[in-house]
């Protein structure tokens, strides 16, 4: 049995059991909305897909006792940035709901993980183990997977690659502090610092600079536009419910906490680390050049400064 249980069947809930389904990962969808009628409809909606999954999957709109045998609980539930406005400022909007809704899933006696994409989503993961009492393994944020994502994809398209062949992360603040590691980037298996000297173009520098700073602001893009982000965060829960389910030890940049590593304690936010069904089975430490740890350490300073 692989069941999940989704909080919350707003854009990002509803892209994610879009994306889920159509993977055939699991063997049961569970929807729980404050608004229930909304949760029915979708579950209605997507059940009638079913006829063309690629897997038989049982959904249903449902309540909190679902959560007692589910595998993983995916909390996307909460307000989302209006334009203009940052992740950060909608901590207090959203810190008191979360609080709820994790007191009544631990009331349901659920044992699994905990999959955290409400914003913002370092501080609010934190808010979410805090809360359940769950060691931190089991507490985990999407935090800069998505960043990561559109990193990759606007390296693949500038260099013209597969983006599946660029490996480079994101790190720090799913928000305006995060950190683009270009010290460990590698295009295919050749480091890029090696292909840059080896292109010896002299426009690579600053058309770089513009892609970490487009990345930063994707989600400001976006939303300037529709309103709102859900496809490109949904497929990254799917990601990560696959490494979990599948219990894959994929190396993936979620948010996680930090106790000791980076010299860091006592905060939640991206750095990669080992996901598999024990849900975070190790947050590796990479080694980061000086810009790096100087930009890290604003970004740690930033979450540590938000009072909620
Ligand atoms: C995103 O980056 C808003 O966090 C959301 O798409």
């Amino acid at each position: 049995m692989r069941k999940v249980v989704l909080i919350g069947t707003g854009a990002v809930g509803c892209a994610y059991a879009y994306s889920l389904v159509n993977q055939g990962l699991i063997t049961e969808l569970v929807l729980i909305d404050i608004n229930n009628e909304k949760a029915e409809g979708e579950a209605m909606d997507l059940a009638y897909g079913m006829a063309f999954a690629p897997t038989n999957i049982k959904i249903k709109a449902g309540t909190y006792s679902d959560c007692t045998d589910a595998n993983l609980v995916v909390i996307t539930a909460g307000a989302n940035q209006k334009p203009g406005e940052t992740r950060l400022e909608l901590v207090n909007k959203n810190a008191t709901m979360i609080k709820s809704i994790v007191q009544e899933v631990v009331k349901s006696g659920f044992n699994g993980i905990f999959l955290i994409a409400s914003n913002p989503v370092d501080i609010l993961t934190y808010v979410v183990q805090k809360e359940s009492k769950f060691p931190p393994n089991k507490v985990i944020g999407s935090g800069t997977t998505l960043d990561t994502a559109r990193f990759k994809i606007l390296l693949g398209e500038y260099f013209e690659v597969d983006p599946r062949n660029v490996h480079a992360a994101i790190i720090g603040e799913h928000g305006d502090t995060q950190v683009p590691i270009w010290s460990q980037a590698s295009i295919g298996i050749e480091n890029l610092d090696k292909l840059l000297e080896r292109r010896n173009n002299p426009k690579d520098k600053e058309n770089l600079d513009k892609i970490s700073i487009k990345v930063r602001n994707a989600a400001y893009e976006i939303i300037n536009r529709k309103g709102f982000t859900n496809y490109g965060v949904g497929m990254c829960l799917t990601r990560i419910t696959k490494a979990i389910l599948d219990n894959e030890n994929s190396i993936l940049p979620v948010s996680c906490l930090l106790e000791g590593q980076y010299g860091e304690r006592d905060i939640y936010l991206s750095v990669p680390a080992i996901v598999n069904e024990q849900g975070i089975k190790e947050v590796l430490e990479i080694d980061l050049n000086e810009t790096e740890k100087e930009l890290f350490k604003k970004s740690v300073n930033t979450l540590k400064e938000i009072k909620y």
